[in-house]
């Protein structure tokens, strides 16, 4: 099987060495081609330099679409042309916003579409992915994205019109996060930690509760039971948070971001 890559970015490449790395498929197996050849060369050794999109479009068996939402029309618009068979080729994008109906129509119905929303996490193989099919998808096509996403964090097969609130989600996600973390540093800043241990603390808090979520199957709020005593500092930041509308906050900006990617990918 050949995997062609189109786009050696930042995502393109980490979704590439991730899949490698994991045992997806072999280096001698990719295919890639980007305007910059330097960007090709830095994926490393075993992995082949095309000449032309043409070439990549033409010798793979799976297009792995890795170039900005912009640019995805303009390079499915050669499958025709390129490809014998209308069911040789299965494309895998990952561009934000652009709907398989439109990629489908892109590609004059010339090649199994999956539409895929990974988030920037997946560059240090701790992704939160979602995909969903085009019409002419297989089983077999899923179990390949599920394979590919899931060499990089964990992945969902999805109806398309919920990747809006994947995007909302674990797209948009890390930017609240980043915001949460920002916001408990400052809190002890003000208190007076100093900055740098503030941040870290803050950091680490973040990434341990989580681990904790993930690795224990309990639910959040039974881990938070456990460490808020009666009468203690944890309710007593609890009601302060509450008092915020922490939660309807979250939940709003979920709502608010999915609304928005349903709007841009009109
Ligand atoms: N970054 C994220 O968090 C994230 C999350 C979810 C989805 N995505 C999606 O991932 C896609 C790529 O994002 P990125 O951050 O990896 O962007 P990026 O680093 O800019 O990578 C895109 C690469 O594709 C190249 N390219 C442009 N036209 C091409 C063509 N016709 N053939 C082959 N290569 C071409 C670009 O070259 P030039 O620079 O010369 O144009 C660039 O090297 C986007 O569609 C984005 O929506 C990104």
């Amino acid at each position: 099987m050949t995997i062609g890559l189109i786009g050696c970015g930042k995502m393109g490449s980490a979704l590439t060495l991730g899949a490698i790395k994991k045992g997806v498929f072999e280096p001698n197996q990719v295919l890639a081609y980007d305007p910059v050849p330097e960007s090709i060369a830095a994926l490393g050794d075993g992995i082949s330099a095309a000449k032309s999109l043409a070439e990549v479009i033409q010798e793979s068996d799976v297009l792995l679409l890795c170039v900005k939402p912009y640019q995805v029309s303009e390079v499915l618009a050669k499958i025709p042309a390129l490809v014998e068979s209308p069911d040789k080729l299965l494309v895998i994008s990952i561009a934000a916003g652009v709907k398989i109906e439109t990629m489908e129509e892109s590609c004059n119905h010339q090649a199994r579409i999956v539409r895929t929303m990974p988030n920037t996490p997946a560059l240090i193989g701790e992704g939160a992915a979602a995909f969903a099919l085009g019409k002419k998808a297989t089983d077999a096509d899923a179990d390949f994205t599920e394979k590919l996403l899931g060499s990089i964090g964990i992945v969902y097969g999805v109806k398309e019109s919920l990747l809006d609130t994947v995007t909302g989600l674990s797209g948009s996600g890390p930017a609240y996060v980043y915001t949460f973390i920002e916001a408990l540093a400052d809190g002890a800043l003000l208190e007076g930690l100093p900055r740098d241990q503030a941040l870290a603390l803050a950091t680490q808090t973040v990434l341990g509760a989580a681990r904790m979520v993930a690795d224990s199957g309990e639910h959040p709020s039974v881990l938070r039971d456990r460490v808020t005593s009666p009468g203690g500092t944890t309710i007593a930041g609890l009601a302060a948070l509450e008092e915020g509308a922490f939660r309807s906050t979250a939940i709003n900006a979920i709502k608010a971001a999915t609304k928005k990617a349903r709007e841009l990918g009109r």
